[in-house]
């Protein structure tokens, strides 16, 4: 592989900007940014002399495209991703993977075809606080007792609380918390069981959105070495409430407490112990290391397709628990026989 990639943006908002601008720090010429609303793709793309589109079309047949972020709403991942694997490109794909399990598998397939990597956005496996995190872990034995409160007001993005474009934050938000999860407790959890709630429902800010997503939840998982997570998460308080979200993990031998992602202070035998993040940008760092990947070849720590898939499971699984009233196992989510030939 050639030392400088060409990139190309698809999704030239918030996420897009971001990748952009980072792309380009690691190394990367940005070669187009593509989105139907061209002025966005304008000004996400002129500050990098690169070309703006209204459609990835184009810009995906230039050889000189190397690598491609799709950083567009959720329900548009699988398009874009499975577009630009078969134009023989590499892919870093926002998070979460896709709203369904057939989406995700349809991506997986194809990137598998394309020998092409496809790498989802789990950026805060990146994050100084999750790497102090997984430190202060070992100071606090087994079983942990984990603990994670989320909570906004209506998110002014409306897609986000729309079931058929971001999903809501079970899935949007709480892949984050799945994710850092797996690591931390070394495996995907064996059960789920949750109560949901839409505390938006007759809120007249989300009147438009015909199918909203479950805003609130109260989650339990449990892990196969008997440590337990529970997560309660709202993206339905009343609009303008500022985001919080606050962690705690309690073990046989201390306490951690994250107040996300800024400060982690571990109290055990040894005293207490306060950390404060140092501000490293983590899709920074996720993206220099992708960069690093595609160049020599050696896998770095982001995350595949497959693990993406696994964090999905557990997303439908909160979703199943919640429909149906009872436990689920996320090893109980496959797709629907009907699904299996086109994924
Ligand atoms: N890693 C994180 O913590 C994190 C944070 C925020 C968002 N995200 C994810 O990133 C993705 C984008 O989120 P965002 O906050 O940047 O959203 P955004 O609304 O700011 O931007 C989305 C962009 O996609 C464009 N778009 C819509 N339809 C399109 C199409 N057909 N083709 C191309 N572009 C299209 C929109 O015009 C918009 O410019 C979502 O999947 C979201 O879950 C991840």
């Amino acid at each position: 592989m050639k030392r400088q990639l060409g990139v190309v943006i698809i999704g030239a908002g918030d996420m897009g900007a971001r990748h952009a601008h980072h792309w380009v720090i690691a190394g990367a010429k940005l070669i187009a940014v593509c989105d139907p609303n061209c002025a966005r793709a304008e000004a996400v793309a002129a500050p990098f002399g690169a070309e703006a589109y209204d459609s990835p079309d184009e810009p995906l047949k230039r050889d000189d495209v190397d690598v491609v972020s799709v950083c567009t709403p959720t329900f548009l991942h699988d398009e874009y991703s499975i577009q630009a694997l078969e134009a023989g490109k590499d892919v870093l794909c926002e998070k979460p993977v896709a709203l369904t399990l057939a989406d995700a598998e349809r991506m997986k397939a194809a990137a598998l075809k394309s020998r092409r990597k496809l790498r989802i956005g789990f950026m805060r496996r990146f994050d100084p606080a999750y790497h102090q995190l997984m430190a202060y872990r070992q100071h606090i034995g087994n079983p942990v007792l984990a603990q994670a409160t989320i909570a906004a007001g209506i998110r002014p993005k409306l897609l986000m609380h729309d079931a058929m474009a971001n999903g809501g934050p079970i899935i949007d938000m709480c892949c984050h918390i799945f994710d850092q999860w797996v690591g931390l407790f070394d495996s995907q959890p064996e059960s789920v069981t949750a109560y949901g709630y839409t505390f938006s429902q007759n809120k007249p800010e989300l009147e438009s959105i015909k199918q909203k997503a479950l805003d609130s939840a109260h989650i339990t998982l449990n892990y196969p070495d008997g440590s337990v997570g529970q997560i309660q998460v709202s993206w339905g308080l009343p609009a303008g409430i500022a985001p919080i979200e606050h962690h705690t993990y309690m073990g046989p031998d201390g306490l951690i407490t994250l107040d996300w992602p800024q400060q982690l202070t571990l109290r055990n035998s040894a005293g207490t112990t306060r950390w404060d993040n140092n501000g490293v940008d983590p899709w920074k760092t996720e993206i220099m290391l992708f960069y690093r990947e595609l160049v020599d070849g050696e896998r770095r720590h982001l995350a595949t397709v497959g693990d993406g898939i696994e964090v999905l499971k557990t997303s439908l699984a909160v979703l199943e628990s919640v429909a149906r009233q009872r436990a689920v196992n996320p090893a109980e989510i496959v797709l629907k026989p009907e699904l299996k030939e086109t994924a």
